[in-house]
């Protein structure tokens, strides 16, 4: 048992139990060289202010610049009854500059020390995360121009439904991940806020500067209300809401290329590097990459339950259950970055199967729509166009032909409005191209999306 940096009021020791299941430092640890970051910041702020003299700032701050080449080096000697982070640096600080480490943690407490932490954590792995989403976002991009006529049955249901062209389904999900990146390029606003100073919980009797603690460590904003600042974890909490969405499209990605890359629908094959073999079936080749990117959604989904939950009810200010966020943030943290990143070389590794994909659209009346659109170009109410061509397409599946297969004659008997033009209609590129809405799959539109994709991509990399 060492003695606690807040042992003066203690009598007796902490319970080797009490050790064990209060330490977060296996989990805080990694936010050392930014605690470490956080301290020099403060330093230099208690000696601008003259809450400290330079000399000695001077020596803190070397000391803590000491401690972050240890910890990289792996020359630092972790410690349970240490508890957390906060106290390794502090002690291990004491150890090398002596009794002037005590002066650090002036005007300063660890409820708001590891909220600074946790934002300086967040915003930084929010930077890094938008960074990956932009090149993932770039590679749906570039295989959607390099396959721009390619034509796929799109699905409703997972019933074919209408054909579309593969850039125009690639470019769904651009869309899916361009907003993950609004959000969390918006939660990062709320996250740019500088929390320190406001001490325990109550604010602080010296005469501190947070506006320039604030400026060394480039937030945006400096927290208004010490309670709020030292209990809020709203942060935390949106990160996780957006990780979480982020997620889900990832493993709505994930389980379309487990389909497509099955024999049923054959529109895609993995590359070699991307795919795994089975242990005891020497013919197959599985997709565990998207399985496991699939699979993957649950952990951050509950990150997020996990957090709600802790923080439900939780009277003001600071309350160690707040200890608890780090582990689900850091587990979402890494597992999104890891989809990013393994989807992000997936893909472009990817076969498209343009001859699967194009077959698939020949059967299974897939221009009924159009042959209904063209009918009411002839005059016919479309719920009345919807009735003529159910019965075609009855009539059809009966004979085991499509509707573009029937003759003339064929399709007049379910009505006469229908003339020769109708087959120009039937074929796939006029159902594409005729899907010239704003928004549709006509080939003008998809290239226009494409263009502004590409555009706002290269806004992004060069404002
Ligand atoms: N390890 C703690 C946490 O992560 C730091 C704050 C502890 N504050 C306290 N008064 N016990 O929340």
């Amino acid at each position: 048992m060492s003695k606690k940096m807040w042992g003066g009021r203690f009598a007796e020791g902490t319970h080797r139990a009490v050790e064990a299941f209060t330490a977060s430092i296996d989990v805080d640890r990694r936010l050392f060289a930014f605690d470490i970051q956080g301290s020099i910041a403060h330093c230099r702020m208690l000696a601008e202010t003259r809450i400290i003299d330079q000399e000695e700032s001077a020596q803190l701050i070397e000391g803590l610049g000491r401690i972050r080449r240890e910890i990289e080096r792996g020359e630092f000697q972790f410690d349970d009854s240490l508890e957390d982070i906060h106290m390794h640096v502090e002690d291990r600080l004491f150890q090398i500059v002596g009794k002037v480490a005590r002066k650090l943690h002036t005007a300063r407490s660890r409820n708001d020390q590891v909220a600074l932490d946790t934002r300086l954590y967040l915003r930084y792995e929010t930077d890094a995360i938008l960074e990956g989403l932009r090149r993932l976002r770039r590679v749906l991009v570039d295989l959607a121009r390099q396959h721009l006529d390619v034509i796929l049955p799109g699905y409703t249901h997972l019933q074919r439904a209408q054909p579309v062209l593969l850039a125009h389904h690639l470019l769904a999900y651009y869309e899916m991940f361009s907003r993950d990146a609004a959000r969390l390029a918006e939660g990062r606003r709320r996250i740019d806020v500088m929390p320190l100073g406001s001490a325990a919980l109550a604010g602080t009797t010296y005469p501190i500067d947070r506006q320039y603690t604030a400026d060394l460590l480039g937030f945006a904003a400096v927290s208004g209300n010490s309670l709020d600042a030292v209990a809020d974890r709203d942060f935390v909490i949106e990160f996780l809401g957006t990780a979480s969405i982020c997620m889900i499209h990832f493993s709505r990605l994930a389980e379309e290329l487990v389909l497509w890359s099955s024999a049923e629908f054959g529109f895609v094959e993995l590359s070699d590097a991307f795919a795994t073999g089975s242990s005891i079936m020497p013919q197959k080749k599985n997709p565990d990459v998207p399985e496991l990117v699939r699979g993957k959604v649950g952990s951050v989904i509950g990150a997020l339950v996990a957090v709600l939950t802790t923080m439900k009810a939780l009277p003001l200010a600071y309350n160690r259950d707040m200890q608890e966020d780090k582990a689900p943030l850091f587990q979402a943290v890494d597992t999104l970055k890891a989809c990013i990143h393994v989807v992000s070389e997936m893909l472009p590794r990817m076969t498209f199967k343009a001859d699967r994909m194009r077959q698939a659209t020949e059967t299974g009346g897939l221009s009924a729509t159009d042959l209904a659109d063209y009918l009411v170009g002839k005059g016919l109410a479309f719920r009345d166009a919807h009735d003529c061509v159910g019965r075609a397409v009855a009539w059809s599946l009966e004979q085991g032909r499509e509707l573009h297969q029937l003759s003339l004659a064929e399709l007049k008997s379910f009505s006469d409005k229908i003339d020769e033009g109708v087959f120009d209609v039937l074929t796939t590129r006029q159902m594409i191209e005729r899907r010239i809405a704003y928004g549709g799959t006509a080939s003008a539109n998809v290239q226009a999306a494409l263009a502004r994709a590409e555009a706002d991509l290269d806004r992004e990399v060069d404002p």
